[in-house]
């Protein structure tokens, strides 16, 4: 079983006067990518989270890309790690969580 403390950018515009960081603990029968952690806390821990639920999952699409520990990457390419911080790319405007208005 691996444990894991991830911490999740959170913020309803329509509700919040700023934006806070979340911290979750998950557990997983083994590794999981950062999109599918995203998803784990959406189904298990917590269900008011938005996400984009992206659809290719390999690399492809581009849709899942955000900022893990400061750094813009794919979502579905990574691997979660325990501490990490997941957060919206910079100058985007947020639609909810980590949904952002895209090009
Ligand atoms: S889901 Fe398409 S690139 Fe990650």
């Amino acid at each position: 079983m691996e444990k894991l403390n991830i911490t999740l950018y959170r913020f309803d515009p329509e509700k919040d006067a700023e934006p806070r960081l979340q911290a979750y603990d998950i557990e997983s029968d083994g590794p999981l990518s950062v999109l599918q952690a995203i998803r784990h806390v959406y189904h298990n821990v917590d269900g008011t989270l938005s996400f984009r639920n992206s659809d290719c999952r390999r690399g492809v699409c581009g849709i899942c890309s955000m900022m893990i520990n400061g750094r813009r990457q794919l979502t579905c390419m990574c691997l979660a790690t325990d501490g990490m911080t997941v957060e919206p790319p910079p100058n985007r405007t947020i639609v909810k969580d980590l949904v952002f208005e895209t090009d």
